[in-house]
């Protein structure tokens, strides 16, 4: 297979595999990064631990035989998913076994497609499946513009040593970066009732932010004119962790797009959450704003 430096492989590309690239390339490389960051990631006391996700995935994705194996080995998967998301776009953004790291994207936006997103309907809600359209599409530019000796086979030449090495070294790149942003990681105070959130002073009207609910749970607080209030940050669906949208005053759902009121007490706005989300008591003590 030829071999291409770094800078001659976006050289020799077209501007539409260039935007490919990059756009794959660097979410799967945030994508990765972000996890690593994640408190809650490896954290079993939290709905965000990965094998909680599992768990809710495994319910009703067409992979439920293979997720459900997964769940007692679920902090390996949990790497096993960071490093390889953290490779595949260090290799796709420097050209080291372009090729075959698109392929391995496109295997992991297959899975995500049939576990995390099989049942976000209308399909386009899901982004799954344009990612891996995205990969596909991608795949076949390369081959096409790499010249006929590079289209031979997308699997490395392991008899190559400098593309052995620079493998390696994308391995290398991926661990040391996992372990860096690792260094990151937020702590999310853990009040219990009667205990303080947040400071009244530095969480002004019209802020938002997550803290872990007295039961262990994430949680979100509001301050608005009216007063304080939290919500679950828990789906009532399947029990993915939820994320504010500042444009919409609403909780979302990444998992099957479901979408909550903030403004009206959680109620479902969209989506195939059953019921409104659950509330914690919080108040305005002194000048704090604690659980009650
Ligand atoms: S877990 Fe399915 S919509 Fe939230």
């Amino acid at each position: 297979m030829a071999r291409f430096s770094t800078a001659e492989t976006w050289r020799t590309q077209s501007t539409g595999t260039r935007v490919l690239r990059l756009m794959l390339g660097a979410t799967w490389l945030y994508g990765g990064l972000q996890k690593a960051s994640d408190s809650q990631f490896f954290n079993k006391a939290s709905t965000g631990y990965i094998g909680a996700q599992i768990t809710g995935f495994a319910k009703n994705s067409p992979l439920s035989f293979i997720l459900k194996h997964m769940i007692s080995h679920a902090a390996l998967a949990g790497w096993m998913i960071l490093l390889g998301e953290i490779a595949i776009g260090l290799a796709v953004l420097s050209g080291v076994a372009l090729q075959a790291a698109i392929i391995a994207g496109a295997g992991v936006s297959t899975i995500l497609w049939l576990s995390v997103t099989w049942h976000v309907h209308p399909y386009f809600l899901g982004s799954d499946t344009a990612y891996l359209v995205m990969w596909i599409a991608l795949f076949f530019l390369v081959r096409k513009e790499a010249g006929t000796k590079a289209r031979k086979s997308p699997i490395p030449n392991l008899a190559d040593r400098r593309e052995v090495v620079r493998i390696i070294g994308v391995g290398t790149t991926a661990v040391i970066a996992a372990l860096a942003a690792g260094q990151f990681k937020k702590s999310i105070p853990v009040p219990t009732a009667g205990n303080k959130i947040v400071d009244l002073a530095k969480f002004p009207v019209g802020s938002t932010m997550q803290f872990t609910a007295p039961d262990g749970n994430p949680a979100f607080l509001f301050r608005t004119k009216v007063g304080v209030f939290a919500y679950s940050a828990i789906c009532t669906h399947q029990g993915c962790t939820l994320g504010y949208n500042p444009t919409a005053n609403s909780l979302d759902c990444p998992c099957h797009g479901s979408t909550f009121d903030v403004a009206n007490g959680g109620a479902v706005l969209g989506g195939p959450a059953p019921a409104p989300l659950p509330t914690y008591k919080v108040a305005i003590s002194g000048n704090s704003i604690v659980t009650v």
